[in-house]
């Protein structure tokens, strides 16, 4: 059976946040007290994924380097790669060819957040699932601004495009992936589209003609968050403030994640906590320890 790998995708422009990414990638922005990157990291954590392909712009590469390192420090392996031009998402996995090596991957998108109770499950049971792929479709109001799957009444695809003017469905396809070997060959067959880019909506596709699209909806009660714009920023930022206040528990946290995983062991996690006790974060932390 083949292996599973991550790739976290954190390139592009960020047009929509100028200029607040005008030097400074999206991925790094502050969602309330992690940068955004944090959130779709903590979620290939969650789905139990330790080898990581993090995709950035050249000029970005160095400073996930700095705060990322190669993972040892929270019991992952990570490694590098970049993305010359915003050519498209399914670029993703041409540049991650010879890392994934024929293993099977979770793609996810640096923007995307992902909470709710049951995730853990949903994710574990997208990764066992061997063959072919699995998205995630989240019920929005307006599906002109993103990929769209039409599904019949028990839930199976039937058809998916990319921004369509007159969609006939309103379930937008998330930023979350997950692929069989053949990931890799079909995105190596693509052509840009019209807007130019390798689009991850053809992959699916592909995949729905070969039948071998699952599509998993997230039921009501499930937060996914993009921060792509000024307000969308805003507001993950308000709801991971409100939820963590409330709930005394951080979001996203990969620290915590990796210790309760044992991929880090009580001492690791002092250590990541001691050059931050003084604040919040590194008391979080600390405060795990006496749980
Ligand atoms: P988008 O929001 O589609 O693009 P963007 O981040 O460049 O922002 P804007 O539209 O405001 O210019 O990208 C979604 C995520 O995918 C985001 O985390 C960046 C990443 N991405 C890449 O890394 N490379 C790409 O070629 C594209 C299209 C996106």
């Amino acid at each position: 059976m083949t292996a599973i790998k991550g790739i976290l995708l954190a390139g592009g422009t960020g047009s929509r946040l100028y200029p607040l990414t005008s030097v400074v990638t999206k991925q790094m922005l502050p969602v309330y007290d992690k940068p955004l990157l944090y959130y779709p990291l903590a979620t290939l954590m969650l789905a139990g994924i330790r080898e990581i392909l993090v995709i950035s712009t050249p000029e970005d590469q160095p400073n996930y380097q700095r705060l990322l390192g190669d993972g040892g420090q929270l019991g992952l392996s990570l490694s590098y790669a970049v993305q010359t031009q915003p050519n498209g998402i399914a670029e993703a996995l041409l540049i991650g060819q010879s890392f994934l090596a024929g293993n099977r991957v979770m793609l996810i998108l640096g923007d995307n957040i992902f909470f709710g109770h049951g995730l853990q499950p949903i994710l574990h049971a997208a990764r066992e699932n061997t063959d072919g792929a699995t998205i995630f479709a989240y019920w929005v109001p307006d599906p002109q601004r993103f990929g769209v799957v039409d599904l019949d009444e028990d839930g199976n695809p039937t058809a998916i495009s990319e921004k369509p003017e007159n969609p006939r469905s309103h379930y937008a396809v998330t930023g979350l992936y997950f692929y069989d070997h053949r990931a890799c060959e079909i995105a190596a067959g693509l052509k840009p589209s019209a807007r130019g880019e390798l689009e991850i909506t053809d992959i699916n596709r592909r995949y729905l003609e070969l039948g071998d699209l699952s599509v998993h909806r997230l039921q009501r009660g499930f937060a996914w968050l993009d921060a792509g714009t000024p307000d969308a920023l805003l507001d993950a930022a308000n709801y991971v403030a409100t939820l963590e206040r409330r709930q005394g528990l951080k979001i996203g946290c990969i620290e915590e994640i990796a210790w309760r995983a044992g991929w880090i062991n009580a001492g690791d996690l002092e250590r990541l906590a001691a050059p931050i006790k003084h604040v919040d974060y590194g008391r979080y932390l600390l405060s795990l320890l006496a749980e």
